[in-house]
């Protein structure tokens, strides 16, 4: 039998073919599992050992032929694709560029960015989690077991199903897993363990909403565990981290016994501000002095305290070792009280009027040298 007409007709057919998936059609069509020169191939073996010699090499020069032409016209559609698209995507130099800056970044990537920089330069390094969490990472290792009140207290937002562990998912309602997450990581890592200096920023999720909450919001949680860590250390980091943040040097902290199960103590803190009538008439509180002063007083602005001995032992290490402190600290709270902002909700209405108030210049990065919270 000659294939000659066959042959033809394939090549013709491969060399008509407009794209890759017409090529990838008849490539099936030929060659595929139940192609047509496939079903001639298997033709071979019902065949005498004289018809196989003369057929045999008949069939797969025809295989090999329609084959090279298949990857043949395959890599010319390639490349004309690409020149299409290289064509296409050409930049015109000579266009001017816009007259005024377009687009700002956000106060809450700012302030992250704000953040990061301060605590960089006290030797933290910046820890991520996932927002989709389990409830072992986001409340059982943080000392909230399944029938603590706190749990019902973070109205948290769960999916209907289980993770392959059987353990619950959910949006992780404040950033504190990441602190069993560096532990746990840093047990693995290194077995001598700790020191541990993180800071971990990202969005976290409650089911709540009205003017000061939103169903995501943001935080920064900090951890650091070391051997001999004490409230001290915390008192000084956090104060030094404020008066970087705020730029002001008056900052003044006011530790309060609190709770929270995964630390303890618990410390809730407040800061300092002063009441100042402004142009319109009305007080504002600005930042800064003693909180008893006449014309004073003092406003919560995060939680902290030592890290909870069960809370060290679910992260991995040994609490009789090691010891350390948290906090957690609202980023867009931050953000309202350093650049005056009173809605929290419309951060994240995605109004470009509003962007283009309070956002910031992308080329302006902060860094403590120039000052971390210069204004675009
Ligand atoms: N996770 C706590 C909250 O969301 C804040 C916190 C963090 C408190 C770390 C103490 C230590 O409210």
């Amino acid at each position: 039998m000659d294939h000659a007409a066959t042959r033809e007709e394939a090549l013709a057919r491969i060399a008509a073919a407009q794209d890759l998936g017409a090529l990838e059609a008849l490539r099936v069509e030929f060659l595929g599992k139940q192609g047509s020169i496939s079903g001639l191939l298997k033709t071979l073996g019902a065949m005498s050992p004289e018809e196989r010699q003369v057929a045999g090499p008949q069939i797969h020069a025809l295989r090999e032929a329609v084959s090279d032409a298949l990857t043949g016209a395959k890599a010319a559609l390639e490349s004309a694709a690409l020149e299409a698209q290289l064509a296409s995507e050409t930049v015109d130099l000579s266009l001017p560029a816009p007259e005024t800056q377009v687009g700002t970044v956000h106060p809450v990537s700012q302030v992250m960015d704000e953040l990061a920089e301060i605590f960089a330069d006290m030797g933290f390094a910046v820890a991520t989690g996932p927002e989709i969490e389990d409830d072992w990472h986001n409340f059982t290792a943080l000392n909230i077991p399944e029938s603590h009140p706190a749990r019902a207290m973070h109205d948290t937002f769960y999916f209907p199903d289980k993770d392959g562990e059987g353990r619950d998912m959910l949006l992780r309602t404040h950033t504190s897993p990441v602190q069993i997450r560096s532990m746990l990581q840093v047990a693995k890592d290194s077995p001598g363990g700790a020191p541990i200096r993180i800071i971990a920023p990202g969005r976290v999720y409650r089911s709540d909403s009205d003017a000061t909450h939103t169903p995501m919001f943001h935080q920064v949680e900090g951890l650091v565990i070391d051997k001999g860590i004490t409230l001290g250390h915390l008192k000084w980091t956090l104060e030094t981290f404020l008066k970087a943040y705020f730029e002001r040097e008056d900052i003044v902290l006011r530790l309060r016994p609190s709770y929270f199960p995964f630390t303890e103590p618990s410390v809730e803190v407040d800061v300092g501000f002063a009441l100042v009538s402004g142009p319109d008439g009305k007080s504002r509180r600005v930042l800064g002095g003693n909180g008893d002063e006449p014309g004073h007083g003092w406003m919560e602005l995060l939680g902290s305290g030592m890290v909870n001995r069960k809370v060290i032992a679910a992260g991995g290490l040994d609490p009789d070792e090691w010891q350390g402190f948290a906090f957690g600290v609202g980023v867009d709270r931050l953000a309202m009280l350093k650049y005056g902002m009173d809605d929290l909700r419309a951060f994240f209405d995605g109004d470009v009027r509003w962007l283009a108030h309070y956002g910031f210049s992308p080329l302006d990065v902060p860094t403590l040298s120039a000052g971390v919270g210069a204004r675009a």
